[in-house]
C-alpha cells in the first residue's frame, strides 16, 4: 500500500522540475483536462506532472526521445513498485515491480489479453492482421493456429534456408573486403536477414547481396526508415494517439508494402499449390494448415490474415535479429578478448559436429550467451505494453485498474539496473552462464516479453541471428576503426532501439 505518499511527493519535486505530488496546479492545466489528469490523484498513485495536449510526451513527440528511454528515466528515478505518468491526455501506469510484472504478464494475463497500440482494420488490412497489433478474441485464434509454425520441428527444417543465408553472406564479405575493408555492420547485418527471412517465410531468393535494389530490401528500407517524417509521424500515432489512427486513416504497413507483400504471397502462393513443391518453410506451413482446417471442418485464415502471417515474419523479424547482430558485432569489436573465445568456441564445435547444423549451433553456449547479453545491453523493444481487458486489483496494494487502463514495463530500465546487472554498461555474456543465470528473477530478461503473448518468433531469431554471427566470425575478425561511432546515439524517432547512424567497423579475414 503506498503509506507514504509525500515522502514520493518529494522524491519526485526534482524530477526535472515537472514531478509531481498528487495536486495539480489548476492554474497551470486547463480545465479540459483537469477531470484526466486527476485520476492517479484520486487513485492515490504517484504520478509525473503532465503538462496540456502532451501529458509527459512532450520530448517523445517532439523525437527528442523514445518511450523506452522515457520508461527508463522514470524506473531509474523512483523505488516505487508503480508510477503513474500520462500518453498524452491517456493515464498509464509504469510498473517497476518484478512480480507484479510477472503477475501481469503471466499469471494474471486473462486481465491483461492486448497490447496498447492502435489497430486500423479500416485502411491496413496487413497491418491490423499482424499479431502484434491483433486484439482477442481474434489475436487468440490466430496465434493458435501459428504457434506450430515455430515448434523446434518446423525450425530444424527451416535452418538449411538459414545456412544458405549464412554462406552467401560470407561470398559477399569476401568481395567486399577486397576494395574496401571498413563496412557498415547494420546494412549487411540487413541483407543477411532480410534473405532468410524472405527465404523462410516466402520461399524466395531476395537476393540482397548481388542486387543493391532487389525490391525485398526496399521494402524492408521503407518499413524501418523513420527519415520518412509521414512514416514516423504515422508509426508514433499507433504508439501514442490511437484516437488520431482512426481519424486519418492511418496504417502501419504503408499502401506501397502492403501491396507488395500480397502481390508476392497469393503469386507464390498459387505456384506452390499448382507445382506441389515442398520447401519446408512458412508457406509449406499455412498451405498445410489450410488443408488441415478444411478436413477438420473448421474456419481457417483467409485473405489479408494469411498475407499478414508471412509478412509478420519480415516486419517483426528483419529489423529485430539484423539490429541484434549489428550491436553484437559493434561489443565484439571492443572487446577482442571476448571475440577471441566467441570464435574458438564457433570453430572447435564446427570441427567437433563437421558443420554448422541444428545439434552443433545449439551446442554454442558462448555464442547464445552473447547474443543474450546483446539483447540485455540493446533490448531492441525497449518496453512492453499491455492494455487491462477487465476490472483487476493488483495484489497487496489498494489500486484496483479499470478495463482500458495502460500498463508499460520498463525494459530497458531493467536490464541496466545495477541491482541486478552489477556494472551494466560492460559487455559480459558470462552474466547469462546457468550459475548467474540461477541468481535472478525471471523477470530481470524481457528482451522477447513473457507470457501468453511473449515473442512468437523468439527462438526462430535466436537460430538464425546464431548462424549468421557464426559463419561471419569463423571467417572475419572485426575491429573498432575511425570511423565507428564513440558514443551511438539512438534514433529518437523510431519505437524499436535502433542506432541513429551506421556502424562502421573493419573486417579482417582470419587465417584459418
Ligand atoms: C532479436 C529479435 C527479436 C526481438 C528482440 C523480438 C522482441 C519481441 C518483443 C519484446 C515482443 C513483445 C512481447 C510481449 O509483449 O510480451 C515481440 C512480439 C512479437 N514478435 Fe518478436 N522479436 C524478435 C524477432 C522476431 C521474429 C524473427 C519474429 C517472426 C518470425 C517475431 C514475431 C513476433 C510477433 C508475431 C510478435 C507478437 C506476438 C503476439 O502478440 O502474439 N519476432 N517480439
Amino acid at each position: 500500500m503506498l503509506t507514504n505518499f509525500q515522502d514520493v511527493a518529494n522524491q519526485f519535486k526534482s524530477f526535472d522540475g515537472t514531478a509531481h505530488s498528487g495536486h495539480i496546479n489548476s492554474g497551470g492545466i486547463r480545465d479540459l483536462y483537469d477531470e484526466k489528469f486527476l485520476l492517479w490523484k484520486k487513485r492515490r498513485v504517484p504520478f509525473i506532472k503532465p503538462i496540456p495536449i502532451f501529458g509527459n510526451m512532450f520530448d517523445v513527440c517532439r523525437w527528442e526521445t523514445t518511450i523506452g528511454e522515457f520508461c527508463q528515466s522514470v524506473y531509474e528515478k523512483t523505488s516505487e513498485p508503480f508510477i503513474g505518468f500520462f500518453i498524452l491526455d491517456e493515464p498509464c501506469l509504469l510498473v517497476n515491480d518484478l512480480d507484479l510484472i510477472k503477475n501481469i504478464l503471466i499469471k494474471d494475463f486473462e486481465y491483461f489479453l492486448n497490447r496498447t497500440m492502435a489497430n486500423n482494420d479500416k485502411t491496413d488490412g496487413v497491418g491490423s492482421n499482424i499479431l502484434f497489433l491483433m486484439k482477442t478474441p481474434k489475436w487468440t485464434n490466430v496465434r493458435r493456429k501459428m504457434t506450430p509454425a515455430f515448434s523446434s520441428g518446423k525450425l530444424k527444417l527451416m535452418l538449411k534456408l538459414m545456412l544458405e543465408g549464412g554462406e552467401q553472406l560470407v561470398e559477399y564479405l569476401n568481395e567486399m573486403t577486397k576494395h574496401n575493408r571498413i563496412l557498415e555492420a547494420r546494412e549487411i547485418c540487413a541483407k543477411f536477414t532480410t534473405n532468410t527471412i524472405t527465404s523462410t517465410s516466402f520461399g524466395l531468393e531476395a537476393n540482397c547481396f548481388n542486387e543493391e535494389n532487389s525490391p525485398f530490401r526496399v521494402v524492408a528500407r521503407r518499413l524501418y526508415n523513420w527519415k520518412m517524417t509521414w512514416h514516423a509521424i504515422q508509426t508514433t500515432c499507433f504508439f501514442l494517439a490511437p484516437k488520431l489512427v482512426k481519424l486519418f486513416r492511418m496504417q502501419f504497413i504503408d499502401t506501397f508494402s502492403s501491396n507488395f507483400f500480397r502481390n508476392v504471397f497469393w503469386k507464390t502462393m498459387n505456384e506452390r499449390m499448382h507445382q506441389k513443391l515442398i520447401r519446408n518453410d512458412l508457406l509449406d506451413i499455412l498451405i498445410e494448415m489450410r488443408k488441415q482446417d478444411e478436413v477438420e471442418d473448421v474456419d481457417t485464415l483467409e485473405g489479408d490474415i494469411l498475407v499478414a502471417q508471412a509478412a509478420q515474419f519480415f516486419i517483426a523479424g528483419f529489423e529485430t535479429t539484423s539490429s541484434t547482430m549489428s550491436f553484437a558485432l559493434l561489443e565484439l569489436a571492443q572487446r577482442p578478448d571476448i571475440q577471441t573465445k566467441l570464435r574458438k568456441e564457433i570453430t572447435d564445435t564446427k570441427k567437433l559436429h563437421g558443420s554448422f547444423s541444428y545439434e552443433s549451433l545449439q551446442a554454442m553456449e558462448y555464442l547464445e550467451n552473447t547474443i543474450l547479453e546483446t539483447l540485455r545491453k540493446y533490448p531492441i523493444v525497449p518496453f512492453l505494453d499491455r492494455r487491462c481487458t477487465k476490472r483487476y486489483k493488483i495484489p497487496g496494494h489498494d489500486l484496483v485498474l479499470e478495463k482500458g487502463d495502460m500498463i508499460y514495463v520498463p525494459t530497458m530500465g531493467i536490464h541496466n539496473d545495477p541491482n541486478y546487472y552489477p556494472n551494466p554498461k560492460q559487455f559480459d555474456p558470462d552474466r547469462f552462464n546457468k550459475r548467474n543465470l540461477e541468481k535472478r528473477h525471471n523477470m530481470t530478461y524481457l528482451p522477447f516479453g513473457d507470457g501468453p503473448r511473449n515473442c512468437i518468433g523468439k527462438r526462430f531469431a535466436l537460430l538464425n541471428a546464431k548462424s549468421g554471427l557464426a559463419h561471419l566470425l569463423s571467417n572475419y575478425e572485426v575491429r573498432i576503426c575511425d570511423r565507428t561511432e564513440k558514443h551511438m546515439k539512438l534514433d529518437p524517432r523510431g519505437f524499436l532501439l535502433q542506432p541513429d547512424k551506421g556502424i562502421y567497423l573493419e573486417f579482417i579475414k582470419t587465417k584459418e
